[in-house]
Formats: C-alpha cells, structure tokens, sequence
C-alpha cells in the first residue's frame, strides 16, 4: 500500500524536480514567493484577486491599479510595470500612494511578484514568459 502510494510520488517529484530545475535556471521566477510579497505588501490595496477593490485601495482615487482588466495590462510595457513597483508612482506619473518597493523588496523579488500579479489576468506560463521577456528588453537597452 504504501510502496503504491510512494513510488508514484517518488517519479512525480523526479519529473517536476527536473522540468523545474532547467526552469529556474533560465528564470529564476517564483510564483509561490511572489504571492507571498503580494500578501505581504499589496494586498491591502490591490486586494485578494488583484482588482484594486483591497480594503485601503477603495477609498483611493484614481484606485489602485485593477490587475485583471487584461484590456489595459496587455497593452501596459512590463518593463514600467517594474519601475512603478521599484520607484513608485510618483516617479512614473501616477498615483503617490503607490510607494516605492525597491528599498524593501529584492529585484529578483519584484520580478517574482510582477509575475503573480500577470496571474490575475493571464495563465502562469505567459505571465512568467512575460517578465522573462521584459529581462531581455531590460538587457537589449542596457547595449
Ligand atoms: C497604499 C496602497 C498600495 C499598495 C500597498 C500597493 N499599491 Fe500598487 N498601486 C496603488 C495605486 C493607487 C496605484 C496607481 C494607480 C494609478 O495611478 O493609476 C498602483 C499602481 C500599481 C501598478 C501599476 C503599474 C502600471 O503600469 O499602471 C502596479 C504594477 C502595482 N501598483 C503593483 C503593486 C505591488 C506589486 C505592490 C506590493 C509590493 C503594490 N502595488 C502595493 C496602490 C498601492
């Protein structure tokens, strides 16, 4: 009985263990510790689901940025996404309640909790791919 049980999960945990591993590698991307920060820091305003509607962001005009209206996140560069998390609003033109997170949290940490917050509007895989992608766009300016 309880060989049935742990060999099956034994060649599981192989399985994911590997396609994880070359993941990470080239990522580095980790939604569990993104949900994480959001908890932590975000959720108050951007609530539960991501929808702006957290028990401080209600109250707040213009209202925190809605992460399932995928009409505007799609259209949204990711790169300045990024630099409203990092510097704030205030630097990027909008909103000063939204503070800056990048003397708190961690770069890798902010790409972490950008790729959770893509999850609001968009499956996991695209929303990882999407902060990838804006790594790239991050290096190709930096040349
Ligand atoms: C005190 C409330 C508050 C907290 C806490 C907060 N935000 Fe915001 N956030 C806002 C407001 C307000 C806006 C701006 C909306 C606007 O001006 O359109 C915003 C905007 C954003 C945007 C919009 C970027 C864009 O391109 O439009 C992102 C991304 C974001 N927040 C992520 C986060 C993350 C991640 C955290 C946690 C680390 C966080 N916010 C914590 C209130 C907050």
């Amino acid at each position: 009985m309880l060989k049935r049980v742990l060999i099956p999960a034994l060649t599981m945990g192989l399985v994911m263990g590997f396609a994880d591993d070359s993941a990470t590698k080239a990522k580095k991307i980790s939604l569990a510790g993104g949900k994480k920060v959001y908890q932590t820091f975000c959720i108050a305003c951007h609530g539960e689901k991501g929808k702006g509607d957290g028990a401080a962001g209600m109250a707040m005009t213009p209202k925190p940025r809605n992460f399932t209206d995928t009409a505007f996140i799609n259209k949204e560069p990711k790169m300045r996404m990024y630099s409203v998390i990092t510097d704030g609003g205030k630097k990027n033109g909008l909103s000063p309640m939204m503070a800056a997170w990048g003397k708190t949290i961690k770069p890798d940490q902010i790409n972490d909790v950008l790729a959770y917050v893509l999850t609001f509007g968009e499956d996991s895989t695209k929303a990882i791919a999407h902060v990838m992608n804006k790594e790239k766009e991050k290096a190709e300016a930096k040349k």
